[in-house]
């Protein structure tokens, strides 16, 4: 892995682990009516959902996300998870019954996170100082482009029945009730047990316990571990701990400004 990233209709990703092939694919790919998408920004919580999921599609059984590893669960035939955004996203999907779960997190935390990240896993280009990181992330200039075009191009699809809408913030307050909507919307009803399972196996602790889920078969070529972690703190407000005052003043002007207009998240 290198490091280096090519463009795709504007948008940058990392090299090696995508390719303008892969990406053309997704775009034409077929969508089945009882597929699932996880669709997310980086670093808003996609491998969360990912191990939610794996436990509702088997009831509250574990013993799936205890024996394949997480990025093997997604994709698997029902069950699918991207970054892209929604002009990249498989057009088939539109005239389609399969159904999108969009996660969004406070753009803040996910700066964090990705800066974070960016240290740790090899595809990603080293991040450089935090300003000059906060700097291209609010431009756009990091893979999968802009966070603001991200969310406002899917926020485009709430309202629709095969859309959910669930932010990183409300699955920390509550993420029984928030499993609980997730099985809603995926018409998938669980017992009082299987939701306790549920929430139990997919709470940070028990993730980053489980070497199916904590990214600790990956080779250190593929994702650094030793100088940081995948399941790194899973917290929210983390943001506070790093940005400066000049930085998150600086953030919040490019928020207002590219957010004006559109209905208030967890995260305002
Ligand atoms: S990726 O690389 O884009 O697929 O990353 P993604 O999975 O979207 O996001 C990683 C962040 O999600 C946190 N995480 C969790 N938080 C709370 N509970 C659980 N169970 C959980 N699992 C993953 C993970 O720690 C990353 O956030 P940070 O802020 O870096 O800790």
């Amino acid at each position: 892995l290198s490091g280096e990233y090519f463009r795709y209709k504007g948008i940058l990703f990392p090299v090696g682990i995508y390719s303008p092939e892969s990406i053309s694919m997704v775009e034409n790919a077929e969508v089945h009516d009882d597929d699932i998408f996880i669709v997310t920004y980086p670093k808003s919580g996609t491998n969360w959902m990912i191990e939610i999921l794996s436990l509702i599609l088997k009831d509250g059984d574990p013993s799936w996300i205890h024996s394949v590893p997480i990025w093997k669960r997604s994709p698997c035939p029902r069950l699918m998870s991207s970054h892209l955004p929604i002009q990249l996203f498989a057009k088939a999907f539109f005239n389609s019954k399969a159904k999108v779960i969009y996660m969004g997190r406070n753009p803040r935390d996910v700066a964090v996170s990705l800066y974070h990240y960016s240290k740790i896993a090899r595809q990603l280009k080293d991040p450089g100082t935090p300003d000059q990181f906060l700097e291209n992330f609010l431009k756009g200039e990091v893979q999968f482009g802009s966070w603001f075009d991200h969310i406002k191009g899917w926020i485009r699809m709430k309202g629709k029945e095969n859309f959910l809408f669930i932010t990183y913030e409300e699955m920390q307050q509550d993420l029984r009730s928030s499993v609980q909507r997730i099985c809603q919307f995926l018409s998938r009803p669980l017992g009082e047990e299987a939701l306790e399972s549920v929430v139990a196996h997919s709470a940070f602790k028990a993730m980053k316990a489980n070497p199916m889920s904590n990214f600790s078969l990956l080779p250190h070529s593929l994702l650094d571990q030793r100088h940081g972690a995948f399941l790194r703190k899973g917290v929210c407000g983390d943001w506070k701990n790093h940005f400066t005052l000049a930085q998150s003043e600086a953030f919040d002007r490019a928020y207002r400004e590219q957010m004006r207009g559109l209905p208030t998240f967890p995260w305002d």
